[in-house]
C-alpha cells in the first residue's frame, strides 16, 4: 500500500449564477439559478513515502481543491482518498496526527498571541513530547529564523515571517506527509530560499513526504523529482521533472544582433534542418531589422552550424544562446502547444 491513494477523486462545486450588484444578489435570493463546476475531474495519484512532488497548473486548475480533499478539509463528491488506509475526512483526528498543512493564502497561527504561545498551543493540542518539540524548535529557529519575530502577534508579522512561522507551526509535531499550497507566494528571493532549504531539510533528513503546489517554478526545481501538472480538473502529466527536460532540452535559441540589415538571412536559415524562424522574426529581418530569434533543435543540427551559417549571410555584433527553462516550458504546455504526456511518451 502506497502512504497516498487517490482513485478516480472528483470534487464538484456548485457555484450562484448572480448579477452583480444588490439587484442581483436580490434577484438571486428568487431565481436561485446554480451551475455545478467540476473543479477536481476523477484525477489517480499514488505517493510513497519521501516523495517530494510539484503540483502544478494554471488558476483554477484544481490545485487547491486537490489538496483540500487530501487533507481531509473538503469532501469528495466522487472517487477515494486513503492516507496509510485512512480516510481523511472520516478519520480527521488520526489523519491530524500524520499531516502537516500550509496554505499560504491563510495562516493558522492565532492572532492575538505571540508565535511562541501559538506553537505551545499546537504542543499541547498535538501532544508533543516535550524533548521533540524543543528540538524541532531549536532546528525550525536555525533553519526560518524565528528568533526575529517568535516574540511578535500573528497580527504583527509580515508576510515573510508569517509564512515561515506557519511552516514551523504545521512541522512541530514531525507529520509525515506535508502540503504546501503556494508556501513561496508574494515572498522575496531571500524568504524563498529559506523556506526551499526548510522544506528541503524536512524531506531529505525526515523522508517527510512533500506535496507542494507553487506558480513560481524555480520552488520546483530545487525540491522535487516529480511533476504532476493538472489542467481544468485533470491530471495532463505526471512524471519525472527530468524527463520533461530531456524532451525539451533539445530546443535552444540563438538571439543575434547584426551589425546591417540583412533580408538574404532568412533564406539561409530555412535552408538549414532543424531550424526555425518565427513569423514576426522573418518579417522583421526581411524589413531590415537588426535582431532575431532562431529556434533550432540541437539533436538535428549544432549551436556551431547554426552560428557559422548566420555568420557567413551577416556580420553579428552580439549573440547569445538559451535553453528553455522549466518555466518557459510549463508555460507552453499551459498555452496547450504542447502535450507533455506525448513528448515525454517519445524520449522514454
Ligand atoms: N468553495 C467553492 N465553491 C465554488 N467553486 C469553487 C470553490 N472552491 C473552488 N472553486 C472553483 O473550483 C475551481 C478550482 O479552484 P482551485 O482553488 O482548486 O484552483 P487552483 O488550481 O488552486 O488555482 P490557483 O492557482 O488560482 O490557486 C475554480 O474554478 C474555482 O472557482
Ligand atoms: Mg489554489
Amino acid at each position: 500500500m502506497s502512504q497516498i491513494e487517490v482513485r478516480e477523486l472528483s470534487k464538484e462545486f456548485r457555484q450562484a449564477i448572480k448579477k452583480p450588484g444588490l439587484k442581483g444578489a436580490v434577484q438571486h435570493l428568487f431565481t436561485q439559478q446554480y451551475r455545478d463546476k467540476l473543479a477536481v475531474d476523477r484525477i489517480n495519484l499514488t505517493i510513497e513515502q519521501g516523495e517530494a512532488v510539484a503540483y502544478v497548473g494554471p488558476n483554477g486548475a484544481g490545485k487547491s481543491t486537490t489538496l483540500k480533499m487530501l487533507t481531509g478539509i473538503l469532501v469528495p463528491t466522487s472517487g477515494s482518498v486513503r492516507i496509510d488506509g485512512l480516510d481523511p475526512h472520516k478519520d480527521r483526528i488520526r489523519n491530524a496526527q500524520k499531516i502537516g498543512a500550509v496554505f499560504g493564502q491563510r495562516t493558522q497561527l492565532w492572532w492575538d498571541i505571540p508565535v511562541s504561545e501559538s506553537f505551545s498551543l499546537i504542543r499541547d493540542i498535538y501532544e508533543i513530547p516535550e524533548p521533540v518539540y524543543r528540538e524541532n524548535l531549536a532546528i525550525f529557529t536555525e533553519l526560518l529564523d524565528l528568533n526575529d519575530y517568535i516574540h511578535l502577534s500573528g497580527r504583527k508579522l509580515s508576510l515573510g515571517q508569517r509564512m515561515r512561522a506557519d511552516l514551523a507551526a504545521a512541522l512541530l509535531h514531525n507529520p509525515e506527509i506535508v502540503y504546501l499550497d503556494e508556501p513561496t507566494i508574494g515572498l522575496d528571493v531571500a524568504v524563498k530560499e529559506k523556506i526551499r532549504g526548510f522544506i528541503k531539510h524536512i524531506n531529505r533528513e525526515h523522508r517527510t513526504t512533500i506535496m507542494l503546489t507553487t506558480h513560481d517554478l524555480g520552488d520546483i526545481e530545487d525540491l522535487c523529482r516529480r511533476l504532476v501538472i493538472i489542467d481544468k480538473g485533470r491530471i495532463i502529466y505526471d512524471g519525472e521533472l527530468q524527463a520533461v527536460k530531456d524532451a525539451f532540452a533539445r530546443e535552444r535559441v540563438l538571439h543575434v544582433q547584426l551589425k546591417e540589415p540583412a533580408p538574404g538571412l532568412t533564406e539561409v536559415l530555412g535552408r538549414l534542418p532543424g531550424v526555425s524562424l518565427g513569423e514576426a522574426d522573418r518579417r522583421a529581418i526581411e524589413s531590415g531589422g537588426k535582431q532575431a530569434a532562431v529556434a533550432f533543435d540541437r539533436f538535428l543540427i549544432s549551436a556551431g552550424d547554426v552560428a557559422g551559417a548566420v555568420l557567413r549571410a551577416a556580420e553579428i555584433v552580439d549573440f547569445r544562446i538559451d535553453e528553455p527553462s522549466i518555466e518557459q516550458i510549463i508555460r507552453r504546455v499551459y498555452a496547450g502547444e504542447i502535450d507533455l504526456a506525448q513528448a515525454a511518451k517519445g524520449v522514454s
